[in-house]
């Protein structure tokens, strides 16, 4: 297993307002949830940063000690891709677990990234939603996975070391979600506890978002009442188009404190790291790009405080 470089996980860590870690020692910061809190990234338009945004934002927490799973629901399987999940570690895929063929716990795997899991996807899961349309409970498939898992996962490990910190529970899960309302994103609306949603400041930006939020009332209606808005991330933000300006503040004008301040802004450090399995932020973390990302990580995981202690 990699370390993350140290001066992203201090300048993470910092920005999260959490202690900084120990010299030379992995970020040791209890988990902020008793349960995991299970996010899907979810918009039907592609190419806005859904998986841009579940990696890096994944690494992101898991940088300042949380423990992160992320679930690859597109079978485009750009998230396992992007971080590094070659085709032979996917022997167990999320396409398995929504059939009824395997348990979820058994088709994790570890990335580079310490504190980051993965439930890889394959190509097969373009064929679930005709598989499932005649089983029962088949909006439920993920959810009731998700509810049989054990908080940790798995454990696993040679050493002690690793066995313990593969025992740890997870803190957050974040569902990537194909480009499409499709039954693969009902699953993810029908487990999760809140919604994320990348957007990307163009022209037809809202009607999108109005589309997206009709389904998410639909959802809270008859699958998942407590689905919430966790929140709407302005990304692939050009500074030099008045067009971004102008969506963005529509944008912020319609929805508010549900639209984070970190807007992430186009960079191109972030378009190349896929290509080499690393997430940008441990491909460049000193770009604008992974800055950014680490600033809306610490932004999410203050709303998530919030939150909790609005509920408490
Ligand atoms: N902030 C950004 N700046 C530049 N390129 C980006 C940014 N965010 C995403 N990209 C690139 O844009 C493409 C689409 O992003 P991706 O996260 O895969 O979108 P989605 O999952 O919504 O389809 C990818 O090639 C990605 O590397
Ligand atoms: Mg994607």
């Amino acid at each position: 297993m990699e370390q993350l470089d140290k001066t992203l996980v201090t300048d993470a860590a910092r920005s999260a307002g959490s202690a900084i870690p120990a010299e030379g020692g992995n970020p040791v910061i209890a988990p902020s949830t008793d349960r995991p809190r299970i996010l899907v990234v979810a918009n039907q338009k592609g190419g806005v940063g859904k998986t841009t945004t579940a990696i890096n934002l994944g690494t992101a927490l898991a940088a300042v000690g949380e423990r992160v799973l992320i679930v690859d629901l597109d079978p485009q399987g750009n998230a396992s891709t992007g971080l590094g999940i070659g085709h032979t570690e996917r022997k167990v895929s999320a396409y398995d677990v929504l059939i009824g063929a395997a348990l979820i716990e058994d088709a994790i795997v570890p990335t580079k990234v310490p504190g980051l899991d993965i439930v890889p996807s394959t190509m097969d899961l373009l064929g679930a939603e005709l598989e499932l349309a005649s089983v029962q409970r088949r909006s439920h498939r993920l959810r009731d996975a998700l509810s049989r898992m054990p908080r940790h996962g798995k454990t696993r490990g040679d050493s002690d070391a690793e066995k313990q910190s593969t025992s740890r529970p997870y803190s957050y899960l974040l569902i990537d979600c194909p480009p499409s309302l499709n039954l693969l994103t009902i699953n993810a609306m029908t487990a999760a506890d809140a919604i994320l949603v990348p957007l990307q400041c163009e022209f037809f930006a809202l009607e999108g978002l109005s589309q997206l939020l009709r389904t998410v009332e639909r959802v809270k209606t008859s699958l998942n009442p407590r689905l919430d808005i966790q929140g709407i991330v302005l990304t692939m933000f050009d500074q030099r188009n008045k067009l971004s300006d102008q969506v963005a503040s529509d944008v912020r004008s319609y929805l508010g404190d549900k639209v984070y301040r970190t807007v992430i802004p186009r960079n191109v450090r972030i378009s190349e790291a896929p290509s080499y399995g690393k997430p940008a932020l441990v491909y460049d973390h000193r770009c604008a790009g992974s800055k950014a990302y680490m600033k809306l990580a610490a932004e999410m995981i203050q709303r998530e405080r919030r939150i909790r202690q609005s509920a408490a």
